[in-house]
């Protein structure tokens, strides 16, 4: 079994404009019971928190997203029906970290079980380390407001693409941060469910 996908190359030319998704984006429920393409999942991965610029010798990466101190502590896993992995933006493929289906773990709503796509935010304690992170609870701050704008970004794409998405606070993190087989300095901060959309 191969545990590495490698991803399409996002479309960072898809013509739809921004201030259009801004206005489209909107919380949706209701999705097809189709899957994504590998394609959606490149475009959509890389819209959450793709790498826009490499690292060089003198300067770490810079992702789609702004992050505390460009800590990058937030990672994106993926739930698909045949198991869950994890998107490594560096080398924009997928890791297989799971061979299993735990997307009925994705949010504790019934409804949410049937999303073809759960992403999970995680966050990496590990890599918060500089001074003003030292207290818990600013970890905790800092990692929910990097992952509002990994939420967004998610939100807009699926704004652009006719995608249906929600992202979820009601979740059983102690049951998902099990399943996941996640260490003690990785905590669950949000997931979001994403569909095709069921209006066109
Ligand atoms: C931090 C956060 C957590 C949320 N958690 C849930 C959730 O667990 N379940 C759900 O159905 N919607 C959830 N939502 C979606 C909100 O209900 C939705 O954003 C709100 O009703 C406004 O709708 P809009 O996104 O279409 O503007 C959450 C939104 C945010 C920002």
């Amino acid at each position: 079994m191969t545990n590495f996908i490698k991803l399409p190359e996002p479309q960072k030319d898809l013509d739809f404009p921004l201030m259009k998704a801004i206005e489209k984006r909107r919380t949706k429920r209701k999705w097809k019971d189709s899957n994504l393409s590998e394609q959606e999942i490149s475009n959509l991965l890389w819209a959450a928190c793709g790498v826009t610029h490499k690292e060089t010798k003198k300067s770490k990466s810079r992702r789609s997203v702004p992050s505390a101190c460009n800590s990058q502590e937030i990672k994106v896993y993926i739930a698909l029906s045949n198991g869950v992995y994890l998107y490594d933006e560096k080398n924009h493929q997928l890791i297989k970290i799971l061979a299993k289906d735990i997307r009925e773990y994705i949010g504790t709503q019934k409804m949410m079980r049937s999303a073809p796509v759960g992403l999970i935010y995680v966050s990496d304690y590990s890599k918060l380390k500089a001074f003003q992170f030292k207290k818990d609870e600013n970890k905790w701050f800092t990692s929910a407001t990097d992952t509002g704008f990994i939420s967004q970004n998610v939100y807009l794409y699926c704004a652009a693409t006719d995608l249906s998405t929600v992202i979820l606070g009601l979740v059983d993190r102690d049951k998902l941060h099990k399943t996941l087989e996640l260490n003690e300095n990785e905590k669950i901060v949000y997931t979001q469910v994403v569909g095709k959309s069921l209006d066109n």
